[in-house]
């Protein structure tokens, strides 16, 4: 009875072994970014895998005739679809769904400098156009909602919807050149690519496993009230309201105490945000950046020359909105505040006895002008001004104009007189007849053959570059703008006798701004504009890529728009020679704001035995009448029950939690090889209880000078340790 002994050890020795072999044959994945589940009032948008994930075969989609090839003779399914820029494509993923061979799909798209030449064919460079987004970007909140001027005409004529898609398999990109060179290589060519005559190669084949599982489903009401109903008892979230903060700066010092007064403000908006299809990858060159560059030179050389405010205009007020991307957050806020007097904040002498803003209407905005795209490598070299058909101003329009052409900037008006997707569909839904005026890089559709898309970046997109200097094309255009506009608002809001100073933008500025944005966020200026609350001194170190330029869900740490605000204080703000503890704004007023940040020198009155740089102590105390407010949209405000399917009103889009997102590949065997492991563990599981019983009742034989100290009960079960130790193992194949 030798031989039984010698079959558990090899048993034993066998499922250890394997043990190790699966340990060895997993490879998890980096530099993988998913695509998430959203929701809006009335449907499910995005990707999900299931609970475990969603494994398949790699299979490289390099031109169309791959997607044929797995639709049509595929056998060895269900599929990681790999796609290059030139091949990702709705229609191409839309037929693979269809025929339920998917199991998820990849964006392989590496920067190709970093690839050897035989790789670097493959990822020759983006598609020629390409967006995430609509034909027709956030319709379902467009001003001229239900009539023909709504959609009639496409204003982003290459959008694809692929982000209005609802896809029930996972959707991720590698921007990563190793794992590209691992996908491609280690991966495809050695196991799956298919033979020269076309043949698909036989098992093992290397496959994929991407897990995203998404908690949220069909609707933003839905899965809200899900996460209520369960959190009396276990506190789950099935999905969370996304919104962050708007930022906002006034030039002139507001303080009822002094008499309030009827006020008349020019609004200058630009909106902060982007989406694209991949989780932090939201970084927009045309849109948003260029606008938000703008946006900052503007107030700064506004604070620098302010107008006299001797017209009718009172004030001027710079808004950063966020959210935008997704059906107006962040103007819908703005517009709902100013219709409840709640801006910038409710009126309450109780807790603002030392100087209160007057609460702002919107019948007191005499005029909104947003700064929207404004410059991408195939616009036409001049911009256009849209309006909306019941504008009345045309005298505001040819003095812009005026000035533009003075600064040698060509600019003409629109040959459609419709409001594209903007912030002022916010505004003009409410009071129709604010004067409202959109500055942009193109006529009758968008310029951006990349709006909303991953490939809206600095090299492709604005053929930008910081150290290609000031000269650029992008760096003058918006010196331009800036300098135009700035003429524009200071003749609206000074009286006749005001004399119009050199407005002189700083191109060095525009640069160094552009490529915080755009390039990386460990920049000199957001190094400046850091202190306690930002990175390097709070919570993550910056980036070697730009902050992500998504609204999100959390309220806290969204690091674009916190910088953004920073940057604006810094270029607008007024030193007030304090330290760091001394920093404090009287809290009984919400007429200013003190802000703390880094500067580039160090001031005089540091003497610490830690040098100047490393500490966030050391740094300048600025006077701001610049302020965040929280940019969410008023469906979730709290103050009255929102009709979601109605749902027009307002935006109400909510983002899925999720618990991991993972990507890995492995050695896949086949399938009915797999069967037959199972069949051999069963067989063996069953074999080893014949002989645990064989054994039990034949102790005696097997250990014969045991007697003593054995009893058959107590080397019966500890065999049966063995036994059920080796039967799990099969699952584990
Ligand atoms: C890519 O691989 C090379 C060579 O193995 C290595 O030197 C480099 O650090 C890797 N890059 C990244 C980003 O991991
Ligand atoms: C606001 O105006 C009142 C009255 O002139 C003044 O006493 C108060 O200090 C002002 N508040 C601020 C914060 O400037
Ligand atoms: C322009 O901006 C740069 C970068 O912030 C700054 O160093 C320089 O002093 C500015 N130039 C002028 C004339 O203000
Ligand atoms: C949600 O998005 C879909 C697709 O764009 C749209 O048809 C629908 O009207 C939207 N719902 C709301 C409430 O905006
Ligand atoms: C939508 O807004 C309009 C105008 O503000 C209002 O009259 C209407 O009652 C709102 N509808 C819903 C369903 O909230």
């Amino acid at each position: 009875m030798k031989w039984f002994l010698l079959v558990l050890a090899a048993l034993v020795a066998t499922s250890a072994s394997a043990k190790r072999l699966r340990d060895r044959i997993y490879k998890d994945l980096n530099s993988v970014s998913f695509c998430f589940r959203r929701t809006n009032g009335t449907h499910q948008f995005g990707c999900t895998s299931d609970p475990g994930g969603n494994a398949g075969v790699v299979h490289l989609i390099a031109e169309a005739a791959d997607v044929d090839f797995l639709v049509e003779r595929g056998e060895h399914g269900p599929y990681v679809a790999a796609f290059t820029p030139q091949t990702f494509r709705k229609e191409a993923l839309l037929r693979l769904r269809q025929s339920d061979k998917l199991a998820g799909a990849l964006l392989l798209y590496p920067d190709p400098d970093d690839l050897d030449k035989d790789l670097e064919k493959l990822f020759a460079g983006p598609p020629a156009a390409f967006s995430d987004d609509q034909v027709c970007p956030n319709v379902a909140s467009s001003l001229y909602f239900g009539t023909d001027d709504a959609c009639d005409e496409k204003w982003n004529p290459r959008g694809s919807g692929l982000m209005y898609e609802d896809f029930d398999f996972p959707v991720a990109v590698i921007r990563g050149s190793n794992t590209t060179r691992l996908v491609i290589e280690d991966c495809y060519r050695a196991f799956n690519e298919p033979l020269q005559d076309g043949v698909e190669r036989e098992w093992p084949l290397c496959a994929m496993e991407l897990s995203s599982h998404m908690y949220a489903a069909v609707d933003t009401e839905t899965c809200l009230r899900r996460g209520d109903i369960l959190n009396l008892v276990n506190p789950v979230k099935f999905c969370d309201e996304m919104g962050d903060y708007n930022n906002f700066l006034f030039s002139a010092e507001r303080n009822s105490s002094n008499g309030a007064k009827e006020e008349s403000v020019i609004v200058v908006a630009s909106r902060l945000d982007t989406f694209t299809l991949f989780d932090l990858n939201e970084f927009g060159g045309d849109s948003p950046v260029t606008g938000i560059v703008t946006a900052l030179e503007l107030a700064r050389m506004l604070a620098k020359n302010p107008p006299d405010f001797q017209s009718k205009v009172t004030n001027v007020l710079f808004a950063f909105f966020h959210g935008e991307a997704f059906d107006y957050i962040g103007s819908s806020k703005l517009v709902y505040d100013l219709n409840n007097m709640q801006f910038p904040d409710e009126a309450n002498p109780l807790l603002f006895p030392h100087g209160q803003q007057p609460p702002l209407s919107l019948n007191e905005v005499s005029m909104v002008i947003e700064l929207g795209q404004l410059y991408n490598v195939n616009d036409y070299e001049k911009l256009f001004q849209h309006v909306d058909k019941d504008f009345r101003h045309e005298e505001l329009l040819q003095l812009m104009r005026k000035r533009s052409q003075q600064n040698d900037l060509s600019m003409s008006l629109s040959g459609r007189r419709i409001l594209p997707p903007s912030s002022l569909h916010s505004f003009l839904k409410s009071r129709r007849d604010v004067p409202a005026i959109l500055v942009s890089d193109y006529d009758t559709s968008y310029t951006n053959r990349f709006y909303h898309s991953i490939y809206d970046d600095a090299k492709i997109n604005l053929d930008y570059k910081k150290s290609r200097g000031t000269n650029q094309p992008v760096v003058q255009r918006i010196g331009r703008v800036a300098q135009t506009l700035a003429e524009f608002v200071f003749e609206e809001a000074s009286g006749p006798n005001a004399l119009m100073p050199i407005f002189q933008p700083n191109h060095t500025l525009i640069n160094e701004l552009l490529s915080c944005y755009l390039e990386t966020a460990s920049c000199p200026l957001f190094l400046a504009a850091s202190n306690e609350d930002t990175p390097p001194f709070y919570s993550a170190v910056s980036p070697d890529s730009p902050w992500p330029q998504y609204v999100g869900v959390d309220f806290k740490a969204q690091f674009h728009g916190i910088l953004t605000r920073n940057v604006l204080v810094y270029l607008t703000g007024t030193d007030m020679n304090l330290t760091a503890p001394d920093c404090k704004a009287d809290s009984d007023q919400n007429v200013y704001e003190y802000v703390f940040i880094k500067g580039e020198t160090t001031p005089e009155w540091w003497d610490n035995d830690v040098s100047c740089k490393e500490s966030p102590y050391c740094g300048y105390c600025y006077r701001t009448l610049s302020f965040r407010r929280r940019a969410i949209s008023p469906a979730f405000s709290g103050d009255f029950t929102y009709d979601y399917g109605y749902g027009r009103n307002y935006s109400a889009w909510a983002e899925s939690v999720w618990k991991t997102m993972s990507a890995r590949v492995f050695l896949k065997a086949s399938p009915s090889l797999e069967h037959v492991h199972f069949a051999v563990g069963m067989i063996v599981m069953l074999l080893s209880f014949v002989l645990v019983y064989l054994a039990d009742n034949n102790t005696d034989k097997l250990f014969p000078n045991a007697v003593v100290i054995g009893t058959a009960a107590s080397s019966g079960s500890s065999s049966e340790g063995n036994g059920t130790s080796v039967a799990t193992e099969p699952t584990h194949l």
